[in-house]
């Protein structure tokens, strides 16, 4: 593990040591003593492996503005992303300064730095001509943008994922989410930093307790979810070795779900910010389905198309930037699990049905049957899946009629084949018009194989990247939520303690 500590005077010698390989005017150890004096003025972080000095860098707060006055990584230690930690920490130094902007200047040939800067968000906005005493060199002096903006938070502390990937921990204080998700049969909870980085999640299925009646009853789910949200709450902690009194925010799913069990978690959603006097956070489930795909990859950038699949739902977004959504078109009848779940039932496969019906497929003949393909042909963005439904069971009651044999596999394999070539083909059309090179696949059936294996197939064709979560990250969960509440963090969008729960909520304008 790489730490990130603050420089002290002991610091000195190894810090002058790089300073003299680094660069061709290095500052004396008066000079640094000066600064490491300068505290709270001048704050300058050390990279280190247990003794061994891999970087540091300094910054100057001045009025309303951070000046980045020193960056250096060792030689040996270049390439291994230690810069890049570097300026997240002292973006995290600005952000607890709540100054508005990062300035710097650099050397015109300094390439490397220009980039590393670049991917920050610093823009070139001007140049001091012959700035550099040694060869007369010109600097391009760098700015970042307004860095209280909340899309410009959310981009950096994207970059401080990375770079904790990376295995670097840095030196400022995190804003940990502990967050509940009831919205169906999954009772969950989790506690996230940052937005990112999981502590520690539980997610409790009913799927044994609705197994019997083929579905999800919502009075037994709502009774279930009161009975194991308490527990499950202190058991995150324990798990995370937190106190309520670390957590800084309490965010829960408001909707779209179902009214009973939506109630239970922003009940226990309200009494924890209440009783803490936290903040308090609604989440759009269907947001937090998508943003499960950040979880994993917090490097996705900019404009993407979503489909999102689950039991409950299945619509098509447009995002032009993350927390800006666009809805392009939905389902006009059954969800695609929904789908899936019912014609598993009708096979007689079990519940929930997706993950069986996936498993079946794969020993079937895709193409056996060829059922209706609804509104592929449409220029619209809707989606039909009751008629293959209903075409799904007429196939069948009609080979029993005629007395033929009945193979359950190929039946399943040309049931999801009707589904996948439907969605695959609209969403890809969908990232074309729009313009997209991403598609962010969210919801339990995201974690249909099948369909993963044709998104990728069928996008890498048109040059567009396809995301998904993993399994776990796919289906219901609590950290898609508590993720998603930072950024509600970042613009203050809080819910007030008499809010109501949101069964119809939709997603996007
Ligand atoms: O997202 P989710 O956990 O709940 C809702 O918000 O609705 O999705 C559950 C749905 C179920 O219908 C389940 O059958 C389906 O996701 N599912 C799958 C697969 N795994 C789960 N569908 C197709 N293939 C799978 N591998
Ligand atoms: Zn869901």
């Amino acid at each position: 593990m790489i730490a990130i500590t603050r420089m002290s005077y002991e610091d000195i010698p190894s810090v002058y040591q790089i300073e003299k390989r680094v660069f061709s005017l290095p500052w004396s150890p008066e000079m640094l003593a000066t600064e490491i004096s300068n505290y709270p003025r001048s704050v300058y972080f050390m990279a280190r492996a247990g003794e061994e000095v891999l970087g540091y860098a300094g910054m100057f707060v001045f009025a309303d503005e951070v000046h980045i006055t020193n960056l250096a990584v060792s030689p040996k230690h270049q390439g291994k992303g230690i810069g890049a930690a570097l300026v997240s920490q002292l973006f995290e130094t600005a952000f607890e300064r709540r100054v508005s902007h990062l300035v710097l200047e650099v050397r015109q040939s300094n390439q490397r730095a220009r980039k590393l800067y670049g991917k920050f968000g610093f823009e070139e906005v001007g140049v001091r001509e012959g700035y550099y005493e040694d060869n007369k060199e010109d600097a391009v002096l760098l700015c970042t943008p307004e860095i209280k903006n909340p899309y410009f938070r959310h981009k950096l502390n994207k970059m401080r994922q990375l770079v904790f990937q990376k295995g670097v921990e840095l030196n400022s204080p995190e804003r940990l989410i502990l967050a509940i998700e009831s919205t169906c049969d999954e009772t969950a909870v989790v506690v996230v930093s940052n937005g990112f980085r999981i502590l520690a999640s539980l997610i409790s299925s009913q799927v044994d307790l609705h197994r019997t009646y083929g579905g999800v009853v919502p009075e037994l789910a709502a009774r279930k979810h009161l009975e194991m949200i308490n527990p499950m709450i202190a058991e995150v902690l324990a798990e995370a070795e937190l106190e309520l009194k670390d957590i800084s925010t309490i965010a829960v799913s408001i909707g779209p779900g179902l009214v009973g069990a939506l109630l239970v978690g922003l009940a226990a959603a309200k009494s924890l910010a209440w009783a803490l006097n936290l903040p308090l956070i609604g989440v759009n489930h269907l947001e937090g389905h998508i943003y499960a795909n950040f979880l994993e990859h917090p490097e996705i950038e900019g404009s993407f198309v979503s489909l999102v699949i689950s039991g409950g739902h299945t619509l098509l977004v447009y995002a032009p930037e993350w927390g800006e959504f666009e809805l392009l078109g939905e389902t006009l009848d059954d969800a695609a699990g929904e789908a899936f779940d019912k014609i598993a039932g009708f096979l007689g496969l079990g519940y929930p049905g997706g993950p069986l019906i996936d498993a079946l497929a794969k020993k079937g003949n895709p193409r056996a049957v060829d059922f209706p393909r609804a509104l592929m042909a449409r220029s619209d963005y809707n989606f039909s899946l009751s008629g293959l439904k209903t075409a799904v069971i007429n196939h069948v009651v009609r080979l029993k009629q005629e007395g033929k044999e009945i193979l359950v596999p190929d039946i399943a394999a040309s049931f999801q084949e009707a589904i996948i070539e439907v969605q695959v083909n609209k969403t890809i059309r969908a990232a074309k018009e729009k313009g997209v090179d991403k598609i962010l696949l969210a919801g339990g059936v995201a974690a249909n194989s099948a369909l993963r294996e044709r998104f990728l197939k069928q996008a890498a064709k048109e040059g567009i990247g396809i995301f998904y979560p993993s399994q776990v990250l796919c289906t219901d969960n609590a950290a898609m939520v508590g993720g998603a509440a930072y950024f509600h963090w970042l613009k203050e969008d809080f819910l007030p303690l008499d809010a109501e729960v949101q069964p119809n909520l939709r997603l996007g304008r």
